[in-house]
């Protein structure tokens, strides 16, 4: 442990499951105190438990990311809780995967409204709580989406325009010292692709459960194996530490080389 994170607190949605949960064990294992924000109490809640049963603190603030009420409440909560806010990590994403004439208009905008218009909230609200705390960091979530506009449109319109929103929050809280970074992610082995819940439904003809479906992204993938939330983790570790002082407005990609295929 290199205590990377010591005396930061970060606030993550989407942090009870996948990728967020991987940044929420890795940040707090590196001393930061951090708060899962996310829909799922229950898996939060677990998540929490061994967090505090390895030393760490964290805590849970119901968030649906459409909301920005619930935002500024996240943001209010982990002020008067921790009494500072370094770290926002946007990864709450939603996904239905179907062809451009099934997907519909209600579905469309509901990917928008949760994978880019909940990150904008986040990083509008989140701003000022960041510069009272001395400037901080925000990481988005891009995808394979963001440069390959093939798939679900509403998935990848809402990936790409991400990184257009990194850009504009980085030049937007220069000033103010604080950093706005993505991180675009390859097959990431998360309920996201192997699993059915509400914000991202599979079946046997999409999961990771399928051995067609596992082969087919691992055949996608130069470096040879899918990623897991600790990949990404490492990788938002450092965007997200001081040793990144001076790097705002990348994209980095942690996909095994996905995107070169
Ligand atoms: N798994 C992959 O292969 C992959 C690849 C590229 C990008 N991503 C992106 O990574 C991010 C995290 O995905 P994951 O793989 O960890 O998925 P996951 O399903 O494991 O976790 C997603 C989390 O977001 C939460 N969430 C969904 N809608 C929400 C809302 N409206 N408000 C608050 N929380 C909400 C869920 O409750 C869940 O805890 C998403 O933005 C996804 O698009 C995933």
């Amino acid at each position: 442990m290199t205590r990377r994170l010591d005396g930061k607190v970060a606030l993550i949605s989407g942090g009870a499951s996948g990728i967020g949960e991987g940044q929420a064990r890795l940040f707090s294992s590196e001393g930061a105190r951090v708060v899962i924000a996310d829909m799922q109490s229950a898996k939060a809640a677990a998540v929490i438990g061994e967090i505090e049963t390895a030393g760490g603190e964290a805590s849970f603030v119901e968030l649906d990311v459409r909301d920005e009420i619930q935002w500024q409440k996240a943001v209010d909560f982990t002020e008067e809780r921790y009494g500072h806010l370094n770290i926002l990590c946007n990864n709450a994403g939603t996904n239905v995967r179907v062809g451009f004439d099934d997907l519909t208009i209600e579905q469309y905008r509901n990917i928008i409204e949760v994978n880019l218009n909940g990150a904008y909230l986040g990083c509008r609200i989140a701003g000022p709580a960041l510069e009272r705390g001395g400037g901080g960091a925000i990481l988005n979530i891009g995808s394979l989406a963001s440069t390959k506009h093939g798939g679900s449109t509403g998935y990848t319109v809402s990936k790409t325009g991400i990184i257009a929103l990194t850009k504009n929050v980085a030049l937007g809280y220069a000033s103010q010292g604080t950093r706005c970074n993505a991180i675009s992610p390859g097959h990431v082995d998360t309920p996201f692709i192997r699993g059915d819940n509400p914000h991202s439904r599979n079946d046997w003809s999409t999961s990771l459960e399928n051995p067609e479906n596992y082969e087919r992204r691992l055949a996608g993938t130069p470096l040879g194996r899918l990623q897991t939330p600790q990949d990404i983790a490492f990788a938002a570790l450092f965007l997200c530490s001081d040793e990144a002082a001076m790097i705002t407005g990348s994209v980095l990609n942690v996909d095994g080389g996905a995107a070169l295929t």
